[in-house]
């Protein structure tokens, strides 16, 4: 396609979906830019776009009759020893066999963290990343079970050379590099309130990660499930880049989830009060699903049993196990996206770089755990808090460096003197 017949299509289509603002600028850009914001709007699903417009902007929260149940969990702390022996022995089994890939989702950036940066480069210690932490727990798992697991991390568009770079630089902790892969996960653009997509330049178009639902899709369309049923392997651990304590080679979880014939899996723990940002896991209309923190009605938060205890008190803290048959199955289809307004700079009709000073533009970004809802039965195998779960997301307060701190090195003394 030449430039003018590039431009032309660019027309029809930004005309079609009601963007004609995206061309504003053209005739004042350098072709070099100009071939840049034709390329930006080729690629673009703009109907995509729309139909998330309409169905999850102006159609929000009109799902009321959703019937919301608590869900079984198994806790962990109440398997009997000799039980619990059989299901590691299922587990350490297929760890040895080769049939476990383990999955750090690191789209993200550490913004909340005010880390200039990939999240997982974040220093917890000096000279000890996230990255480096979670390389440590598997290279630990490894030696204990004479084996190497492959271990697949999902960047962003954004991060995705610093990440690269900052493995090499740090020699992939001494992992074998032949085993790590990186891929990237996908990208939407943002709209305003009125439903047009914002530019944050005359001919960059606004576009943000589509969250870490996307990462079965990128799993797939990266060649990644392909390349693991190459090796042979049947379970995917999938976890957070931020969560230091995260046990990406658990045998039991694995026996348990062979035991209990699921394709899903997932480790949740105690909410520590109805407050706490942490998704909680139930029965929407019958199946496993969570509800995340962002979109829980205060009732339901606040919801306790006749023994006080939260109703829906069992935390998602991304310590999810997929069989690769669910993903090559369901991974295809789009999980539903879920918005959220965002400060955003942009573009104003005059050309302009426009400081947002509040909440202005929608970010659209599918979940993880929406994968739960297309099982009829999943595994939630309850863990402690101080075993597998110290997150690093905030500067300060809860759920910082400081707390993650703490709880890092007190499991890691109990370690020592067991
Ligand atoms: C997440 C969970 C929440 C859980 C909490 C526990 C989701 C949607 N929410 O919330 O249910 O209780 O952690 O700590 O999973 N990421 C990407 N790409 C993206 C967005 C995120 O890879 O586009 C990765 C991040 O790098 C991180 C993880 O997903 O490893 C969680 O993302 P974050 O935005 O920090 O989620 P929370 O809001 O904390």
């Amino acid at each position: 396609m030449n430039e003018i017949e590039s431009y032309n299509q660019a027309k029809k289509i930004v005309e079609e979906y009601n963007q004609e603002h995206l061309l504003e600028f053209y005739e004042r850009l350098s072709k070099e830019k100009q071939n840049e914001l034709l390329k930006q709007i080729h690629e673009i699903d703009f109907k995509q776009i729309q139909d998330l417009y309409e169905t999850v902007i102006k159609k929000a929260n009109t799902s009321q009759d959703d019937v919301i149940e608590p869900i079984a969990y198994i806790d962990k702390a109440k398997i009997e020893p000799e039980e619990k022996k059989r299901l590691q022995d299922i587990g350490i089994e297929k760890i040895k066999q080769k049939k476990l890939a383990v999955v750090t989702m690191a789209g993200g950036q550490g913004t909340r963290l005010g880390h200039n940066g990939p999240k997982g480069t974040y220093e917890l210690f000096p000279e000890k990343s996230l990255f480096s932490i979670l390389c440590e727990t598997l290279k630990e798992a490894c030696k204990k079970y004479s084996t190497i697991i492959p271990w697949y991390i999902m960047t962003s568009e954004e991060n995705y050379e610093d990440t690269i770079r900052f493995f090499e630089k740090n020699n992939y902790f001494e992992y074998s590099k032949n085993e790590i892969c990186f891929f990237k996960q996908g990208k939407l653009p943002m709209i305003n309130k009125q439903g047009k997509v914002i530019l944050e330049e005359q001919w960059k178009i606004k576009q943000a990660s589509d969250g870490n639902g996307s990462i079965f899709i990128s799993l797939l369309k990266n060649g990644i499930i392909e390349d693991m049923k190459e090796k042979g392997i049947e379970w995917i651990f999938i976890g957070g880049v931020d969560n230091c304590l995260v046990q990406m080679v658990d045998a039991l979880f694995i026996g348990l989830s062979e035991e209990k014939h699921v394709l899903a899996s997932a480790k949740s723990l105690v909410k520590a009060n109805p407050k706490e940002k942490v998704g909680v896991f139930c029965k929407k209309n019958g199946k496993p699903s969570v509800i995340e923190y962002s979109e829980i009605p205060e009732q339901l938060a606040e919801a306790r049993d006749e023994n006080g205890e939260l109703i829906y008190g069992e935390s998602h803290i991304i310590c999810n196990m997929f069989h690769i048959n669910l993903i090559e199955k369901e991974g295809w289809k789009n999980l539903k996206y879920h918005a959220a307004l965002k400060k955003s700079n942009y573009i104003n009709s005059k050309g302009e770089n426009v400081e947002a000073t509040e909440p202005n533009s929608y970010k659209f970004e599918s979940f993880i755990f929406d994968m739960f809802e297309r099982v009829d039965n999943m595994l939630i195998m309850r863990v402690k808090r101080e075993e597998e779960f110290a997150p690093v997301k905030n500067k300060e307060g809860a759920d910082s460096p400081e707390t993650a701190r703490k709880l890092y090195l007190n499991k890691n003394r109990k370690t020592e003197t067991l």
